[in-house]
């Protein structure tokens, strides 16, 4: 049987709940596509940085970068670490290191009565949100009373995102790429506004679109089933994720993936963070966890796999054992029960 390695960084507050939740269902699913997964847990997260000073030593990035098949994250986030050192050197600093240029973060709109909106038809669009360059890379400068925040937008940088925008809504039969920057206030946005004129250019057959991010904000809440695929810059891709979320359920169901097309080297997390108020309580929603082993799967090569983690998602929303984010009384082990019964 055909056997991958994961790197299990479960990290803080319910990131350890939902993963663990989530393994035993990935388990299941994969035995039943004839794969394996070998799980292997890292310690990297607020109490190991608290106890020993170490966010990701250099020998685990190697392993991570040479050894694995992919990373399962859950959430890092901890009130005792207030500046988030240890995420900005685990999450962020994977996500550059293995130049994970892609965040590729779906909404889709699982049960009918899970969305605030009033007539909300399918919702179902993705987000390719760029993730190795803006203001995530924290340059700048501090003197006295001014501090200073740049963003860099390269060339290299917004192409490939704006490319793989359209490569993938070619891929799965979309017909509308929807741009969305803040060229009208940030003169440095002009790079993806020509970017984006001269690569939709190389695909006619595709509808090329334009919002302003703040115009698309609105109109994200107003008709949202006219959207099929976004990109924007990182910090737009991290504000619109939530927003997304929130259309369709909130955080607790929430996946995303970093990639490189092309590459091995992939990230797999959850949308939402460490949850600090809920944590403990056995109340998190794995749901957004299990979604996201299914993209791991499909990127492991075993897109039915992730077909039927989805179809037990749905099935178990409708069947009403959902946790209290989702207005219900499930626990997180009813929830990823129920989810393993039916895989
Ligand atoms: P959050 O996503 O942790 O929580 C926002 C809200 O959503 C809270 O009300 C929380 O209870 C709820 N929520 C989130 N996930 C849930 C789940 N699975 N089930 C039920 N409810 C859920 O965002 P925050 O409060 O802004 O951040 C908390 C910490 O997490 C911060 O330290 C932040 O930096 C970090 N964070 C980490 C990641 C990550 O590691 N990928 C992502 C976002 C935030
Ligand atoms: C996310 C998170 C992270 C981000 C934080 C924890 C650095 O919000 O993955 O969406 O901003 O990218
Ligand atoms: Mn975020």
């Amino acid at each position: 049987m055909k056997a991958f390695t994961v790197a299990v960084i479960a990290g803080d507050g319910i990131g350890p709940e939902v993963i663990e939740a989530a393994i035993p269902i990935l388990d299941r699913v994969a035995a039943k596509h004839s794969f394996a997964i070998r799980w292997e847990r890292l310690p990297y997260s607020a109490a190991h940085y608290l106890k020993t000073k170490e966010t990701l030593p250099d020998a685990a990035f190697r392993r991570l970068q040479n050894d694995v098949d992919a990373i399962f994250l859950g959430a890092l986030g901890d009130p005792r670490v207030p500046g988030n050192e240890h995420a900005r050197d685990i999450l962020l600093g994977l996500r550059f290191k293995l130049d994970l240029y892609v965040n590729f973060r779906p909404v889709e709109l699982l049960h009918p009565d899970l969305t605030p909106l009033r007539n909300p038809g399918s919702i179902d669009f993705v987000i390719f949100r760029e993730n190795t360059e803006g203001q995530y890379l924290g340059r700048g400068r501090s003197s006295g009373d001014e501090h200073v925040a740049e963003e860099v937008n390269t060339g290299k940088g917004v192409e490939r995102i704006i490319r793989a925008a359209f490569e993938w809504a070619k891929a799965h039969g979309k017909t509308r790429v929807t741009m969305s920057d803040k060229s009208n206030a940030i003169p440095t946005h002009r790079i993806w506004q020509d970017k984006f004129r001269a690569i939709a250019r190389e695909y006619a057959e595709l509808t090329a679109e334009h919002r302003y991010v703040d115009a698309l904000a609105l109109e994200l809440v107003r008709e949202p089933q006219r959207f099929q695929v976004i990109v924007t810059n990182n910090l737009y891709g991290d504000i619109l994720s939530d927003l997304g979320a929130g259309l369709v359920g909130g955080l607790g169901t929430a996946a995303s993936a970093n990639l490189h097309p092309g590459r091995r080297h992939a990230l797999f997390e959850p949308v939402h963070g460490s949850a600090p108020a809920i944590a403990g309580k056995g109340v998190a929603n794995p749901v957004a966890a299990v979604l996201t082993g299914g993209l791991m799967f499909e990127h492991l090569g075993y897109p039915a796999a992730s077909a039927d983690l989805k179809q037990a998602v749905r099935t178990v929303l409708a069947s009403r054992t959902r946790t209290p984010d989702l207005g219900g009384e499930a626990r997180t082990t009813a929830v990823a029960r129920a989810l393993a019964d039916l895989v």
